[in-house]
């Protein structure tokens, strides 16, 4: 009888603890555009870090401030520890910051690096994300190899560069194709800017659509933009007007569904390839760094850059694989 009280306390007074060790550590993933599939494939990939890792990913499309906001308040509600974030503006990085601190909450950004009122990037928030210079000009040396197995001559093509320049990184992405294509011998005054609003397909063309009637002297057309989307958007406006594929080559960056989408079309477009980089990498290893920090006190790197590959229609089964996709 004495034996049997014994235990029953003792279960008793264990029992609070135990509760306590099954709750699993909640990290969030909260991303700036949730219907694109670049940002599908991070949040599976996110998933995948939390099977391995054992902890539980809260997903949040934050396509404003407010919901943004909102989302922070919300993991701190739930108890989770940390999140990794790509934010609607970065210009939100002070606020973002703010909310990480009041609520004790690790945080990291992807893709898009958070800066303060001054522009610049904020140094106490780990960042993981591409290289966009270099991978823009990745993008003009396709371009180029391509116009000339084509045959066209530089001074007759026109550049569209699809821009979204209040993004630091959708601006070194994009100027970066453009120094590729005028290093290799393209005038510079054969460069066309169509600001998008946002960074979606549908902006893009709404762009593209602009920059191609007012420049309606070039009958054949390169284009470019932060994306995929862009790129898309671009072709899909020359369509409309007739300058399908012969006179139109386009290269995205990114290589998820939107490229592959296009890439099994039976006939080829003008989307010629992307530049394939990694949601995995982003996906994966940003939702474990902030796990690792906030349970094992592993501060991330300040800055991770990640690379990318050229892909076309021919190799794209062959790039996947290398890239572990
Ligand atoms: C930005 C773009 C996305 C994607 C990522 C990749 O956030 O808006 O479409 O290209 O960068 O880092």
């Amino acid at each position: 009888m004495k034996i049997q009280r014994r235990a029953l306390t003792l279960a008793l007074l264990a029992a609070p603890f135990a509760v306590q060790a099954a709750d699993p550590v909640k990290i969030g993933f909260l991303v700036k555009q949730a219907e694109e599939p670049w940002f599908q494939d991070e949040w599976k990939y996110a998933e995948q870090a939390a099977k391995d890792k054992g902890f539980t990913l809260v997903k949040i499309g934050i396509p404003n401030g407010e919901k943004m906001m909102a989302a922070i308040d919300n993991l701190a509600a739930q108890k989770a520890v940390g999140f990794v974030i790509c934010a609607p503006d970065v210009k939100l990085g002070v606020a973002v910051n703010r909310a990480a601190k009041r609520h004790k909450l690790k945080v990291m950004s992807v893709d898009d690096q958070l800066v303060d009122g001054a522009g610049k990037p904020i140094a106490d928030i780990p960042h993981m994300g591409i290289s966009g210079y270099e991978i823009g000009k990745q993008v003009g040396q396709a371009l180029i190899a391509e116009i000339k197995a084509r045959g066209w001559k530089l001074d007759e093509v026109g550049v569209l560069r699809v821009a979204f320049d209040q993004l630091p990184t959708a601006r070194d992405r994009t100027m970066g194709a453009a120094d590729a294509l005028k290093a290799a011998g393209v005038p510079a005054a054969n460069v066309v800017d169509a600001p998008q609003a946002k960074t979606d397909t549908e902006s893009a063309f709404n762009a593209a659509n602009i920059a191609f009637t007012k420049n309606a002297k070039f009958k054949k057309w390169v284009a470019f933009g932060l994306n995929d989307e862009a790129a898309l958007g671009a072709v899909r406006a020359g369509e409309g007007r007739g300058i399908k594929q012969d006179a139109m080559l386009a290269v995205g960056i990114g290589g998820s569904q939107t490229a592959l989408n296009e890439f099994t079309k039976p006939t080829p477009t003008g989307f010629y390839g992307t530049v394939l980089i990694s949601p995995k990498r982003h996906g994966y290893e940003t939702a474990a760094m902030v796990f690792d920090w906030a349970t094992q006190g592993k501060v991330p790197p300040p800055v991770t850059l990640t690379s990318g590959i050229l892909m076309t229609r021919k190799n794209q089964a062959e790039i996947r694989k290398q890239m572990g996709l």
